[in-house]
């Protein structure tokens, strides 16, 4: 390669053209999937506190909501749900006509487009807030019991099948859970309902936000028996072999910020279609400084979410999936307007001429009038 005087990188850097040209990476909206947390009721839309611009939202206003994403050509919708109740089973979360269940019947009989995915996980239907089955040890032990929790995730995945998800993923972390839920959903006329699994979550402290939003804070112990230590990148691409393996059709990566060098060699060794989730805890550290009067909001959010698609994700779950999503469509609607703006015919004088005088027989294009 050419060096200095010959190449010059800031050749390429001068203008806006230039820097469009050649750019790598581009957000679109249908790459985008946006959380949505669903709670009972009618009529209520309450701002999370934790979270601000994010919504618990009853099935109505969650109708809604879904509507006005699908208009902005939003990709999916990821949602979660606050049941009416608790217990040590989490019995809501495969009910027929548990929360989630009926959001999904209700954004499919008014959406066509937008992807309805569901978040597979039994933390916020159980009182003790973790994501699978707690068995009493000796004293005050608990250990999640695996297989038990594979067989009610399965069964939850199966009932978001059958309301009409289009898309079920779970994040539990329960070993084997990939595989029990595809034979579950084919055994249950759900064989062409796909799979997001959330192979690589890790046992982050950037879900803070979230488990005060879900109300699914562990009431006891952590989730560091099934989530992944996040020192670990060789153990992340190894859960991420096994979810293919079992019959994963879309891989994640989570948290993303923090975990890009296990997207980027997941994406390079599988090339399967990935996913990553921005998670509450890095929508809050962008918020809370742009709160401040420390960061550019829109430029971080924008610089945030293109450096994660850089890495390799293709799809990226974000709660600023529709504020993104109005940018990208004010920019090019902007430039439409412009071009339409524009007579049918441009007059004369609209163009200075180049001066020709000196020229006759000029061959500079101009088609000459015989
Ligand atoms: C449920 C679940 C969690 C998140 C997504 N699904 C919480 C957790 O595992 O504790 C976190 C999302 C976020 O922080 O934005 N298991």
């Amino acid at each position: 390669m050419s060096i200095y005087p010959v190449r010059r990188m800031r050749r390429l850097r001068a203008a806006e053209s230039l820097r469009s040209l050649v750019r790598e990476t581009r957000l679109n909206p249908g790459q985008l999937v946006m959380p949505l947390f669903v709670r009972p009721g009618w009529r209520v839309r309450e701002e999370i506190p934790s979270m601000p611009g994010n919504y618990h939202m009853s099935v109505d206003r969650i109708i809604e909501e879904a509507v006005r994403l699908e208009a902005l050509g939003v990709g999916g919708i990821l949602l979660f749900g606050l049941p009416e109740i608790k217990d040590h089973r989490a019995s809501h979360s495969a009910a027929k006509h548990g929360i989630v269940q009926r959001a999904i019947r209700g954004i499919k009989k008014e959406c066509q487009r937008i992807l309805v995915i569901t978040d597979v996980c039994l933390c916020a239907y159980m009182e003790h807030g973790h994501c699978g089955v707690a068995v009493r040890e000796k004293g005050d032990n608990f250990r999640i019991d695996n297989d038990e929790s594979v067989k009610l995730l399965a069964a939850m995945a199966v009932s978001h099948a059958q309301a009409g998800a289009d898309i079920v993923a779970p994040s539990d972390m329960m070993d084997g859970r990939v595989a029990v839920m595809r034979q579950a959903l084919d055994q249950n006329g759900c064989k062409n309902t796909p799979i997001m699994s959330y192979s690589a979550k890790f046992a982050s402290s950037f879900y803070g936000p979230f488990r005060d939003a879900a109300n699914s804070a562990p009431a006891f112990g952590d989730r560091k028996t099934y989530q992944m230590d996040p020192a670990n990148g060789d153990e992340a691409l190894r859960e991420i072999e096994m979810d293919i393996q079992e019959g994963a059709d879309i891989v994640m990566v989570k948290p993303a910020l923090p975990y890009l060098d296990v997207i980027w060699r997941a994406k390079n060794r599988f090339g399967f279609p990935m996913a990553a989730y921005c998670v509450s805890g890095e929508f809050a550290m962008a918020t809370a400084a742009a709160k401040m009067g420390w960061a550019d909001r829109d430029a971080v959010v924008m610089e945030m979410l293109t450096c994660i698609k850089r890495a390799g994700a293709d799809i990226i779950i974000t709660y600023w999936a529709k504020e993104v999503a109005e940018r990208l469509h004010e920019e090019s609607a902007a430039r439409l307007q412009d071009y339409r703006n524009l007579p049918e015919e441009m007059a004369e004088g609209d163009f200075q001429q180049e001066d020709e005088s000196e020229e006759p027989g000029d061959v500079s294009g101009q088609p000459q009038d015989k």
